[in-house]
């Protein structure tokens, strides 16, 4: 049985904690999160606590990243549960604090990453990105690990970040860690959880038409065709409104119908309430 890990709530002890283990010779991962942890969070902490000798996990739902009032209402919390995932997965710090610690009264200040925003999901959720931009540049500076790390089933916002701590001289080592999947496919997220069983049942269908669109294009095909049928076949299974299903250069994001360089197929699409992204790698042809 591991102990609790200390949940702080002020920048004062979370600075007091850090830096004592760094005098102690001690390296820090950090995970920040908005809590309702599944596996995917897990792989972080574990790839974490194999880097680091101490990792913190930060839970805060971030108001400023949610596009609408209803949809940071609804977002799932459950603070005693993910306290006990951290506590068995050997977590030595959760950063959780209330919103008046993160933003106190006149907050004024933006961070605006400009290009790699404005596309796929950019490009519908207004405002999301200046929110995680800012939120994250405050988990660093707030904690500063030595490194920190983002799932690549936010792709977009893995790009951002790394951006982001590369012009503001963050000194903060990012790293990427791999989506992890249900056994039939579906990206792990806790937008997972506004699924009912019918849609759950057909959730898994938009990674198969993503692994689809990424051999097609691996081959050096023309997506647009695959593309066409992915959509038809997802309409079919029952999903809704697509924000995007298309290949995109991996590293500057810029739109590839026949990808040369290293890229990936995206996807944003609802399912019933739930809006699933995910996205895939392209193995591009050498
Ligand atoms: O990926 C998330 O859960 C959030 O966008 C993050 C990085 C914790 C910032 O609020």
């Amino acid at each position: 049985m591991n102990d609790s890990p200390e949940i702080i709530t002020t920048v004062r002890d979370l600075r007091a904690r850090v830096s004592g283990w760094r005098r102690a010779g001690e390296t820090v991962g950090m995970v920040p999160t908005m809590g309702f942890l599944h596996d995917g969070h897990m792989s972080l902490v574990r790839n974490s606590r194999a880097q680091n000798n101490r990792t913190v996990v930060s839970i805060f739902v971030n108001p400023k990243q949610f596009d609408r009032a209803s949809d940071l209402e609804a977002y799932p919390r459950d603070m005693d549960r993910d306290a006990a995932l951290l506590a068995a997965g050997g977590v030595d710090a959760i950063w959780s604090p209330e919103p008046e610690e993160m933003y106190p009264p006149g907050f004024a200040t933006s961070v605006d990453v400009s290009g790699l925003t404005d596309c796929l999901c950019g490009a519908t959720r207004s405002g999301h990105f200046a929110g995680v931009a800012v939120v994250v540049t405050k988990l660093l500076l707030q904690c500063l690990p030595d490194r920190a790390y983002f799932g690549r089933k936010d792709y977009q916002q893995l790009m951002v970040v790394r951006r982001m701590v590369a012009d503001l001289n963050i000194p903060v080592e990012i790293r990427g860690i791999d989506t992890v999947r249900e056994s039939d496919g579906l990206a792990m997220s806790s937008r997972n959880w506004h699924l009912t069983e019918a849609e759950r049942a057909v959730a898994p269908q938009l990674f198969g038409v993503l692994t689809d669109i990424a051999e097609v294009a691996g081959r050096g095909e023309d997506v647009r065709p695959t593309i066409d049928k992915g959509l038809k076949r997802l309409e079919r299974a029952g999903f809704g409104a697509v924000d995007y299903l298309e290949v995109r250069d991996a590293e500057n994001l810029e739109l590839s119908h026949r990808p040369k360089r290293p890229a990936r197929a995206f996807a944003a699409i609802y399912l019933g309430k739930a809006r699933l992204i995910d996205n895939v790698p392209v193995d591009t042809p050498t």
